[in-house]
């Protein structure tokens, strides 16, 4: 074993649903706590003097003031491939892919330049506390092989897949039904449960696949017990009425997928935000799970998410960034636009519920709270220093307030990554702010 060590802070971290267990058995919060990693795990946490008192006397003790140490973020849909086209003007959906997407993803038929974005990328991730997300390479395989190979190079949790598109896409852009079957089977091969690394069979969304691609979307994830799926599911008006005349013989949008057997535990649909009743007792029943993704349906005028609506139906439900139709790799400003969506509905977002999001339940909807989303023993040690003096702003803003529920939500509300102090992956430091 090596080496413990000590971080006294003031911590909280999540251990339930709020919505299902209550506010106050939801989560632990220690104003003077200790964290102890040992073999990039957490090996105990607690009140700083309890902890102290079990652990060898000679223990490392790194000390953070006026922090808040908390898990890791995740953010449960994102696209490397777009980082270098956020904030592209004035389309929604089908118009921001073919006049800004597609031909920005066509850049990575180069290796090169896949590898450059997906360093990029990842750092960014970490500067911003994203410690696990679930993403969306393109259609080329040698884009997620940069990817992984990246991400596995700094020991990150990551989730991802070779985008699957065999029509209505640019010639450069498309696949086959075997071209796809062929590299996505060979990059779960070489990539799936090696080191923190997973694989998500990728179909874009409905419109790009024909029947025979979501068809061998379908035998992949058959043949791969314990691979993810992820995809888009309707996300814009026009969008559904497309699927709807693409597939006439299916009953709706969501039908589309299920009948070529894409729901299920590990099954991750963006958006999801003009789905009908039926529609979300299937995805209940299934135990698929939706991303919430707010910066990007405010910016694509997609729709508004009603999360007690989804709640009341029991379906899973995770944060994304959804970059680059999302406009910032921040989970705190995610946080702060999903608050103002759900108060457009009449719907409070209690900052302790945003923080299960963004953290236990992200990994709960990925299936991975076994391994991360919180500070247990146990636990992979992904966990992000948060500054509560990040700015003058929110150094005075904090100075008024007179609870934990108030200070994440100032951080929330105010905060980006100038909140992030340092980032650690599996218990080492991979960001520090200078
Ligand atoms: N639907 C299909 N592809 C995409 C994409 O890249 N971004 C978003 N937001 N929606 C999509
Ligand atoms: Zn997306």
């Amino acid at each position: 074993m090596t080496q413990a060590t000590a971080y006294r802070a003031a911590i909280v971290h999540c251990l339930a649903d709020p919505a299902r267990a209550g506010l106050d058995a939801s989560y632990a919060h220690y104003e003077d706590g200790v964290l102890v990693v040992a073999d990039g795990q957490i090996s105990d946490i607690g009140p700083a003097e309890q902890v102290l008192a079990r652990q060898p006397a000679n223990i490392q003790v790194l000390h953070f003031e006026n922090k808040l140490v908390t898990a890791g973020f995740i953010d449960t849909h994102i696209h490397f491939p777009q980082t270098e086209m956020i904030a592209s003007y004035g389309e929604q959906l089908l118009d921001w892919l073919n006049n800004y997407t597609f031909p920005e993803e066509g850049r990575f038929a180069d290796p090169l330049h896949a590898k450059r974005v997906a360093s990029f990328f990842l750092d960014e991730l970490l500067r911003n506390g994203t410690t696990t997300a679930m993403v969306f390479g393109t259609v080329h395989k040698a884009s997620v092989e940069a990817f992984f190979t990246e991400s596995d190079r700094r020991n990150m949790r990551m989730i991802a897949g070779k985008v699957m598109m065999d029509r209505h896409a640019p010639d450069y852009l498309l696949d086959t039904p075997e071209s796809s079957y062929v590299d996505s089977k060979d990059l779960i091969a070489r990539w799936h449960n090696k080191g923190r690394q997973l694989y998500a069979v990728t179909p874009r969304f409905a419109p790009t696949s024909t029947a025979e691609q979501l068809e061998v979307a379908g035998r992949l994830l058959q043949e791969h017990e314990d691979v993810y799926l992820q995809t888009h599911l309707s996300e814009n008006t026009q969008e559904v009425a497309w699927v709807k005349a693409l597939f006439p013989e299916r009953a709706g949008y969501l039908d589309v997928y299920d009948h070529f057997g894409l729901l299920g535990p590990r099954s991750v649909f963006a958006h999801a935000l003009h789905l009908e009743q039926a529609e979300c007792e299937r995805m209940a029943a299934t135990d698929s799970v939706i991303s919430f993704c707010p910066t990007s349906n405010l910016f694509l005028g997609s729709g508004l998410l009603d999360l007690p609506e989804l709640e009341r139906h029991q379906v899973r439900v995770g944060l994304g960034t959804d970059v680059g139709a999302g406009t910032s790799f921040s989970m705190l400003r995610t946080i702060s636009e999903a608050y103002k969506i759900q108060q457009l509905q009449q719907h409070k977002l209690h900052p302790l519920k945003a923080l299960y999001l963004a953290t236990l339940g992200g990994a709960r909807a990925l299936s991975l709270d076994d391994k991360i989303g919180n500070l247990a023993m146990g636990k992979e040690a992904d966990f992000v220093v948060l500054d509560l003096h990040a700015t003058p702003l929110i150094q005075m803003r904090m100075k008024n307030t007179h609870n934990l529920f108030e200070q994440l939500f100032v951080l929330m509300m105010l905060g980006d990554d100038r909140v992030i102090a340092q980032t650690y992956i599996a218990g080492r430091r991979q960001y520090r702010r200078n």
